[in-house]
């Protein structure tokens, strides 16, 4: 796909195609994500147009379309405050594989950089694409939580998933093994 892509992060007024493309992936997508199309289609525009203000969400444009988005949040409570998720990814289906994704994201860890020290996700442990893309960019597995999502009766696994933003740990000297011990008494 040959297509100038815009990421930006939406606001209010992109509610409209936000509920959209929420919605489509939430249908097509129904086991990626903890919310369900019947849920979040009951909502009017206006909730949509409140979460885009409350939490930051990224798209993808070509053009006007918007093609992908992604979902973060930085955690609530004065200690989980150094954290926050990344929630809501989804491109359409047409878009998949020539970037997207891996743009968005970068995009939230951009965004996240300044804000906490950690992004945490979950993803449902089938998911192999979802996985492959994060572990791409830095994420690495810390758990599973079993029986994480039920629905129509089936359980899903997730995999929970973090990157961490901190400032990258000073090189530690090289352990100090006995021969290295016994060359200083010999240098003695
Ligand atoms: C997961 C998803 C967001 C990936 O979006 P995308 O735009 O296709 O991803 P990208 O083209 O940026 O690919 C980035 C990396 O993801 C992985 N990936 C993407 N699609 C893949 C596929 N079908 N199979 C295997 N790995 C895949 C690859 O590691 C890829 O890197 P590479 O191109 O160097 O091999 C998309 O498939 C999607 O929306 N799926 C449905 C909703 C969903 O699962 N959301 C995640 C909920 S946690």
């Amino acid at each position: 796909m040959n297509i100038n892509i815009q990421i930006r992060r939406l606001t209010p007024a992109d509610a409209a195609a936000y509920r959209q493309i929420r919605l489509a992936g939430l249908q097509s997508s129904p086991q990626a994500f903890g919310s369900t199309f019947e849920a979040e289609s009951a909502e009017p525009l206006n909730s949509f147009s409140e979460r885009l203000g409350r939490s930051a969400v990224f798209g993808a444009f070509c053009g006007a379309e918007l093609l992908g988005i992604a979902g973060f949040v930085v955690r609530t409570g004065v200690k989980e405050a150094h954290k926050g998720l990344l929630w809501g990814m989804y491109v359409s289906p047409d878009a998949r594989q020539v970037g997207l994704g891996r743009r968005l994201v970068e995009a939230v860890i951009d965004f996240a950089r300044e804000r906490v020290e950690l992004i945490q996700l979950s993803v449902v442990s089938d998911n192999e694409p979802a996985r492959r893309l994060y572990a791409g960019l830095g994420f690495v597995e810390y758990g599973v939580e079993k029986n994480s999502l039920k629905q129509n009766g089936r359980y899903y696994d997730e995999i929970l998933m973090a990157r961490d933003l901190g400032p990258d740990l000073p090189t530690l000297p090289p352990p100090c093994t006995e021969v290295a011990l016994r060359e200083q008494e010999f240098a003695k």
